[in-house]
């Protein structure tokens, strides 16, 4: 299953990529500086979005399959001053203020436990660190849309790599103390009905 979800992945959000998540990525990604890390890379969407000289950059990937088709696109494009680990956020095993900035993008929606993972961002970023993401969400709570994310997220887990659908991640960086510097909320489009709500944005250690 989780060959086949990385084989397909690119194809499947390729419609939603051109219609809005390549533009928000390249937006959000331009903000690192400094020592970077990237969880849950996935394929490489990010990669070309990074400024090629004066940052640390950290692509982190746990499935073996993602992180195949990841080290193919970061050998392509001759990025030979990255570093590609295999660990989840909980098992990053970095000191305390690490890294300058954090960055997920459609990965909060499948971490097992967002608080335990919030925390441990928290503990890597330097004080005033930023955690930029791209999120999709749980749409607004008595909506027809949310009551159909609550009941399919248990099948949805299943198969689509324990992706929550109704994750509640704007609250989750507020219960974790972040503020935000800035976010947007943004309907994705060309995406299935179920996964459009987003949040995008930079969060702050305070
Ligand atoms: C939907 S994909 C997103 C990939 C990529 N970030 C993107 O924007 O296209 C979610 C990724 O999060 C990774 N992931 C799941 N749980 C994780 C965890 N606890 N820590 C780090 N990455 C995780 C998965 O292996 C998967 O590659």
């Amino acid at each position: 299953m989780s060959f086949l979800r990385a084989f397909f992945y690119d194809s499947l959000l390729a419609k939603s990529e051109e219609a809005c998540l390549t533009e928000w990525r390249s937006e959000l990604v331009k903000h690192v500086h400094g020592n970077v890390l990237e969880i849950g890379a996935g394929t490489g969407a990010n990669i070309l979005f990074y400024p090629k000289n004066g940052i640390e950059l950290t692509l982190s990937e746990p499935d073996k399959h993602m992180r195949t088709q990841l080290e193919e696109k970061v050998k392509d494009e001759g990025l030979d001053h990255v570093t590609i680990s295999s660990h989840t956020i909980e098992e990053n095993h970095k000191p305390d203020a690490t890294f300058d900035c954090v960055v997920s993008t459609l990965v909060c929606c499948s971490v097992p436990n967002l608080a335990s993972a919030f925390s441990e961002i928290k503990r890597i970023l330097k004080p005033d660190g930023y955690f930029i993401f791209l999120e999709h969400v749980g749409a607004e709570k008595g909506t027809r849309r949310r009551r159909w994310q609550n009941r399919l997220t248990p099948l949805w887990c299943k198969i689509s790599g324990n992706c929550h659908l109704n994750r509640e991640t704007e609250i989750a960086f507020k219960n974790a103390g972040f503020t935000f510097k800035e976010i947007k909320r943004e309907s994705m489009r060309k995406a299935t009905p179920l996964v459009r709500p987003t949040i995008r944005g930079i969060a702050i250690k305070n």
